[in-house]
């Protein structure tokens, strides 16, 4: 298959280009800085040259937005908001002005559009939209309001020839270096990775493999449309997460974290505390009920399996993406 990626420069980018290639696929990326080949510029924004590597193709799988990883200031938050929104946009005028559209647009959504909650489960179905939690920072809500105008952006396309799917992801695990699971692991091994703000907070996941595997499922079956939450079917609580972490790499203990603190490691991660705050409790209704099997279903196998991954070192862990390899 002919498959577009746009924004496949990233982590996500390079776990599913690296596999997708080796599967025997003809992946194109699409980046606002093309230097290696099978990369094709674009801007992310309005309609050019790129258009004609969409018309043609099999699957499109938009991957492109602002890095979350960044502290959310109200500059950044919009950047957020405008880059996904935008080019979500473009892409579906781009499948909708094609002679020869692809069969499947799936496009990158996120779990963080469900709701801080700890009592129950959020699946497709009765999951509860996030945005009106009491007692939580106000600008969480923004990120739910981000991921609704996302996945709508996709929605309101005229794309009557293409199946759409929106991929509410949870955090994609890989061993590769600069991912999410590196940053985990590096505060593990420093004995930072106890619970933060006591650890009551679930953590969703899922395996590099298994994102992987989702994808060419959705590719695969033209009977599922819509939002698809990828998150392997055992989500826990973040004492729990970290713990299963340090066991996996050989660490005896972990300090707590408070709330300030969690401010202060936040920071020194130019990250948000939201990222590491709110209870993300979700679960694969939908991929469940269609018959996808997980290979990695619970979190201290999936562990064990990057930490042993990320030991073979640079050859098994590749840099996932340019900007993450050159330690921009
Ligand atoms: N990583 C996860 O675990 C995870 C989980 C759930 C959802 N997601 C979402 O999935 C998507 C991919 O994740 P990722 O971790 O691979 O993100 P990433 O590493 O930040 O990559 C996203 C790509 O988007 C492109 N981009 C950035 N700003 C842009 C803009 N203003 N206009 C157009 N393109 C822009 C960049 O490509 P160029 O600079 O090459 O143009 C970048 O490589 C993101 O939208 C993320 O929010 C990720």
């Amino acid at each position: 298959m002919k498959i577009v990626i746009p924004g496949g420069t990233g982590q996500v980018g390079a776990i599913l280009d690296r596999a997708l290639t080796a599967a025997g696929h003809d992946v194109v990326v699409l980046t606002r800085r093309p230097t290696r080949e099978r990369e094709v510029g674009w801007d992310g924004e309005m309609p050019g040259p790129w258009t004609e590597v969409i018309d043609g193709s099999d699957v499109v799988i938009n991957l492109a937005g602002r890095s979350v990883s960044c502290r959310y200031t109200e500059a950044n938050l919009r950047a957020m908001m405008d880059s996904r929104v935008r080019s979500t946009q473009v892409v579906g005028e781009a499948i909708a002005a094609a002679v020869r559209p692809p069969r499947v647009w799936l496009q990158m959504s996120t779990a963080t559009v469900y709701a801080h909650r700890f009592d129950a489960p959020n699946d497709e179905t009765t999951g509860v939209i996030g945005g009106t939690e009491p007692d939580v920072p106000g600008y969480w809500a923004y990120s739910v309001e981000i991921a609704r105008n996302w996945e709508r952006a996709q929605e309101q396309a005229d794309t009557p020839h293409t199946r759409k799917v929106a991929l509410r992801s949870a955090m994609v695990m890989s061993p590769d270096r600069g991912g999410v699971f590196d940053v985990l692991l590096r505060l593990a091994r420093l004995g930072l990775g106890g619970p933060v703000a006591g650890g009551r907070q679930y953590v969703s996941w899922i395996h590099d493999r298994d994102f992987v595997r989702a994808v060419e499922f959705l590719v695969d079956r033209d009977d599922l449309t819509g939002p698809v939450n990828l998150a392997a079917p055992g989500p826990l609580p973040q004492r729990a997460f970290m713990r299963a972490l340090r066991s996996a790499w050989g660490v005896p203990v972990g300090l707590p974290a408070t709330n300030w603190m969690a401010e202060l490691g936040a920071f020194a991660l130019r990250s948000d505390t939201e990222l590491l705050l709110k209870s993300r409790r979700v679960v694969p209704g939908r991929l469940s009920a269609a018959g996808f099997d997980f290979e990695y279903a619970g979190w201290p196998e999936a562990a064990g399996d990057l930490v042993r991954r990320r030991r073979l070192g640079p050859g098994g862990a590749r840099p996932v993406s340019r900007s993450l390899a050159s330690g921009a």
